[in-house]
């Protein structure tokens, strides 16, 4: 059954040509929205749109971290009047907000949940929304895999830990993920646990495996952390 909150809010995702994704999550009733990871890949107007035809107003621009892969379009976006949030670790000096593990931001009658959940980057947080039952994991927790540990800022244990908290939510909850490469939308925590390879290693094979795997840099690797840092 569909609670109040679910029936009266949205979640739409957008998705780039390279596989991020990004989301605006909003409270129809009062009007209010967030949108998660925007990407200057996907036109500011798409999400503008967005944002008029559903008569929501944005109130937080949230990065999940410090992308080394893609650059955001949080400075941009603030132009409508919302609030950029990141990690208190972030470097960028354009975070109007920092939180820290356990704090809370209000969208209406949604509430973020953020966990702090270093280890693909050290400022990274993943989202829970509890009347949505849904985390948005951002890099830490992909649909079967997860995000890479082998920068020089990233730490494979750390990752291995942030895994298990997010792993902790029960079973339906939904995963919205920061990237995804093969055309799917979600997951759940239960298919993940039960399904991804990467989740069914001991901690040691897990960390042996995300220090050994060493895919080629993102293409805009430099670009990106300089852009995203400013
Ligand atoms: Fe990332």
């Amino acid at each position: 059954m569909r609670s109040t909150e679910e029936e009266n809010s949205i979640l739409e995702q957008f998705l780039t040509p390279r596989g991020c994704l990004s989301y605006i999550v909003g409270d129809r009733v009062s009007g209010v929205a967030a949108i998660i990871d925007p990407s200057i890949e996907i036109e500011n107007d798409a999400y503008k749109n967005f944002l008029q035809q559903h008569e929501l107003s944005l109130s937080y621009i949230i990065d999940t971290h410090t992308h080394a892969d893609h650059i955001s379009s949080s400075k941009e976006l603030r132009a409508e009047g919302a609030r950029i949030v990141m990690h208190t670790l972030a470097p960028s000096p354009r975070v109007d907000l920092r939180v820290n593990d356990g704090d809370t931001l209000a969208v209406g009658s949604l509430e973020l949940k953020f966990l702090a959940a270093p280890g693909h980057a050290p400022d990274h947080v993943s989202l829970y929304v509890p009347q949505l039952e849904t985390v948005f994991t951002g890099d830490t927790l992909l649909i079967g895999g997860t995000g890479r540990a082998d920068f020089s800022h990233s730490d494979p244990a750390a990752l291995h830990e942030s895994l298990q908290k997010l792993l902790a939510f029960p079973a339906a909850t939904r995963v919205y993920p920061g990237h995804e490469y093969k055309g799917r939308t979600r997951s759940t925590i239960g298919q993940e646990r039960a399904k991804n390879p990467r989740l069914q290693l001991s901690r040691e094979e897990f960390i042996r495996h995300m220090r050994e795997h060493r895919p080629p840099l993102p293409e805009l690797f430099e670009a990106s952390l300089k852009a995203n840092r400013e």
